[in-house]
C-alpha cells in the first residue's frame, strides 16, 4: 500500500511520572485515509491520539520524547504554536461535549473566532457543517435551541460539526461512538466514510468490528508497544504478529 504520509511518528516515548506509557513508537499515518488504532484497554491508544495535537503534554508530570511530525513540522519543537497544530486537528471525544450555547452557536463557534462577524455568511457556514454531519434535518427548524436537548447521537454529531466549521485537515476521534446506540454509531461511522475523502481521520477503538468497517490502516498497540501496523487487509484478516493474531481472535480483549 502505497500513501502519502500526513503524521509522521518518530522514536515517540511517553511516560506518566514513571510510568511508560508508550515506547519507542514508530510510525506513518497515511493522508485522507481512515486509521484506526486498536489494543486491549490501557495499551496506550488515547495516549498516541493525544500525542498528536499536544494534548498529551499539556498535563504535569508527563514526559515526551522523540517526533512527531506534521506537516514536515515536529509538533514537539518549542518553536512551534500549540494553536497553530490544535487548528489542523477536530477531536471527538468519547461522550460528546458539547458548548452550553444554542446549536448554532455550537458551530459558529469556531468561525467566530476567526473572525467571521456576516450573519449570512456564518448561516451558510453552520448549514454547510450540520450537513456534512448529516444533522441538518433534524435540527434546521431549531436551530436557536440550547446543544443540550439534543440526544447524545446528535451531540456527537454536533460535535464534529463544530469540529469541522475550524476547518481542519485532521478528525481524531477516541472511541468516538462508545456512548451512543448502535444507529447513532452507525450514523457517525457512515459519516467518517465520506469525510475521509477530505480529511485524514484517526479513529481509537477497542471494538473489532468497528475497526473492520472503517479501517484502511491499522495500528495495533500491546502494553505501550506497537506490535503491528499496516494496510487493514493485512493486520485484520491476515497479521503476522502472534500477539496480533490472538487479539484478532479475541484471545487477547
Ligand atoms: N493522566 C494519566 N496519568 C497517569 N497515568 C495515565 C494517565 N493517562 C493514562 N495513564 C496510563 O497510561 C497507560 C495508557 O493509557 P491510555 O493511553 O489511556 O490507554 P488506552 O486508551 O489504550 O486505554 C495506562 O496504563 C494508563 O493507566
Ligand atoms: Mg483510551
Amino acid at each position: 500500500m502505497e500513501f502519502k504520509t500526513h503524521i509522521s511518528v518518530q522514536n515517540l516515548d511517553v511516560f506518566y511520572g514513571t510510568e511508560r506509557a508508550l515506547k519507542d513508537i514508530t510510525v506513518d499515518i497515511p493522508d485522507k485515509k481512515i486509521t484506526v488504532i486498536i489494543g486491549p484497554s490501557g495499551c496506550g491508544k488515547t495516549t498516541l491520539l493525544k500525542s498528536f495535537n499536544r494534548l498529551v503534554d499539556s498535563m504535569d508530570e508527563v514526559k515526551v520524547s522523540g517526533k512527531v511530525f506534521l506537516d514536515g513540522e515536529n509538533i514537539f519543537d518549542p518553536k512551534v504554536e500549540i494553536t497553530h497544530i490544535r487548528k489542523k486537528m477536530g477531536l471527538l471525544s468519547q461522550k460528546p461535549f458539547p458548548l452550553p450555547m444554542s446549536i448554532y452557536d455550537n458551530v459558529a463557534y469556531g468561525p467566530r473566532i476567526h473572525g467571521i462577524r456576516d450573519k449570512k455568511e456564518l448561516g451558510r457556514i453552520v448549514e454547510h457543517y450540520l450537513k456534512q454531519s448529516s444533522l441538518w434535518d433534524e435540527v434546521k427548524d431549531r436551530l436557536h435551541a440550547p446543544a443540550s436537548r439534543l440526544s447524545l447521537g446528535q451531540q456527537q454529531r454536533l460535535c464534529l460539526a463544530r469540529g469541522l466549521a475550524v476547518e481542519p485537515e485532521i478528525i481524531l476521534g477516541d472511541e468516538p461512538t462508545s456512548a451512543l446506540d448502535p444507529k447513532s454509531s452507525q450514523r457517525i461511522e457512515q459519516r467518517f466514510l465520506e469525510l475521509k475523502r477530505e480529511y485524514t481521520i484517526v479513529i481509537v477503538t477497542h471494538i473489532l468490528r468497528q475497526a473492520m468497517r472503517l479501517a484502511d490502516y491499522v495500528v495495533f498497540l500491546y502494553l505501550g508497544e506497537l506490535i503491528e501496523h499496516g494496510p487493514a487487509e493485512d493486520i485484520l484478516v491476515d497479521p503476522k504478529e502472534e500477539m496480533t493474531k490472538e487479539y484478532i481472535k479475541g484471545i487477547i480483549s
